[in-house]
């Protein structure tokens, strides 16, 4: 018998949306959507929100959605991608008193909706992905964590993981009262150590620790762009901010190879040998651009949608002028920056920069010479194939091509242009 690529796909479709659903049915009432006065809040493949409205809104009245003053809570999105300096501009928020941060909660959906597939194109394939990741963050930016319990492997016991990624990154699920292992004087615990001396994770008191703070901040790089993001930036219920970090895809590229070693081993393979592989996943880098390009386009074209609720940062900006930058992102948030921010800033923007390189997602030190340090390990070969595939959003964002091998190496020359984006507002 013949089986068509087609039946395949459709397969392959059909059990990430009976996955989805049944994680949707599990997940118990108050965590129901109630309709929202948004036409582009469309769920999964005509999913959950175009279920039976009386039943959905029954069970809005009962269990009003979100308990939280709405009026109070900023709900903050980095948008970003990995190697993009995320992890530098998250501790910027998780640095404060009164901000909830979590890292990256949407690698959950992704590893239990398309395990495989991880760097999927595929359109289905990103439909089921984006809503389910839209409800996802609907949840916790109203901090019912245990919406995320479904998607966590092994599924929680008794509300209680050990398996949360990154849970080390979040200073308040590593500290009292979600973590008794360290006291209010250890101000700034190290991510593994909060890893090995924290008890699993109790799910209802870190719901808990996300109520008392007045913001809630997380940092995504699994959805593409911001137009992605309009049905929950629409949301009535919710007081979204998005910063979108941005950084040079030259150095994207540069700082993947030398991250994700195995799955840019072929970029590794191209370095080394001067000759690009044949079978080269240059959507590796494609996807990369075009997304940054959706993105930027949509934002700095300024739809009402996004009225004071988004702002474009460059890595390299941040890099060069940290506090500065800071105090910007601070200043659209409307948050007063308090001084642990600034103190975290201090010490983390200068000297060694072997600490940079201690783990995969380590944040930047010595973030002004990192910037631009890409020139010095990309061959003239990858950095052309760069600026010929993505040459629409390096003019945008004001990153210089470079004409020559010896242009490229020669570091007095800045290739990072002066470019101010102005937050709409
Ligand atoms: C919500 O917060 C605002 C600002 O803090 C306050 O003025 C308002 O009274 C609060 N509303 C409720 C229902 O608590
Ligand atoms: C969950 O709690 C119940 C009741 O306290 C207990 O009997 C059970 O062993 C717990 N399960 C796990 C996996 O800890
Ligand atoms: C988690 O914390 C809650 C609230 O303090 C408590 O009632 C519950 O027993 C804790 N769960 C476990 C498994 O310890
Ligand atoms: C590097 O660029 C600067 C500024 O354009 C130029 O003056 C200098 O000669 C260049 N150095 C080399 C080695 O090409």
């Amino acid at each position: 018998m013949q089986c068509s690529w087609k039946a395949v796909i459709l397969l392959a479709l059909a059990s990430i949306a009976i996955q989805y659903t049944a994680i949707r049915t599990l997940t118990s009432k108050p965590f129901q959507l109630c309709p929202v006065p948004s036409p582009q809040n469309c769920g999964l493949l005509g999913g959950p929100e175009t279920e039976s409205p009386i039943e959905g809104r029954a069970g809005c009245d009962e269990y009003p959605y979100f308990s939280f003053n709405a009026s109070r809570k900023t709900h903050i999105m980095v948008l970003a991608t990995t190697r993009s300096g995320s992890s530098f501009v998250g501790q910027l928020l998780n640095q404060h008193a009164d901000i909830f941060y979590l890292f990256e909660p949407l690698y959950h959906v992704q590893t239990t909706l398309i395990p495989r597939l991880s760097h999927s194109r595929n359109a289905a394939d990103r439909r089921v992905m984006l809503g389910a990741s839209r409800d996802l963050l609907r949840s916790l930016y109203g901090c019912d964590l245990y919406f995320l319990e479904s998607y966590i492997k092994p599924a929680p016991a008794n509300h209680t993981t050990d398996k949360l990624f990154r849970r080390g990154a979040s200073r308040a699920l590593c500290s009292l009262p979600v973590c008794d292992a360290f006291g209010p004087t250890d101000a700034n615990v190290e991510e593994g150590d909060c890893v090995k001396k924290c008890a699993s994770l109790n799910m209802t008191l870190a719901a808990d620790a996300c109520r008392e703070k007045r913001h809630v901040a997380i940092k995504v790089v699994r959805v593409p762009e911001i137009g992605d993001l309009r049905a929950l930036v629409e949301d009535p219920r919710l007081n979204i901010k998005v910063i979108q970090l941005v950084r040079d895809p030259r150095g994207i590229l540069s700082s993947r190879i030398e991250t994700f070693r195995d799955t840019y081993r072929l970029w590794r393979i191209w370095r080394a040998t001067g000759r690009r592989p044949y079978n080269l996943d240059l959507s590796q880098l494609t996807v990369v651009c075009e997304d940054f390009l959706g993105s930027v386009s949509t934002g700095l074209s300024h739809p009402h949608w996004l009225k004071g609720k988004y702002m474009l940062v460059r890595y390299e900006d941040l890099s060069r002028n940290p506090l500065l930058k800071t105090m910007e992102i601070y200043d659209f948030l409307g948050l007063p920056m308090d001084k642990s921010v600034e103190e975290w800033i201090q010490t983390n923007t200068r000297g060694s920069t072997e600490l940079s390189a201690k783990h995969k997602y380590g944040t930047v030190r010595d973030s002004a010479a990192n910037a631009e340090s890409w020139r010095l390990k990309l061959s003239y070969d990858m950095v052309e194939y760069t600026q010929a595939t993505c040459h629409k959003v390096l003019h945008q964002l004001g990153y210089k091509a470079v004409k020559s091998a010896e242009e490229l190496k020669n570091m007095s020359l800045s290739l990072v242009q002066d470019k101010t984006f102005v937050p709409f507002s």
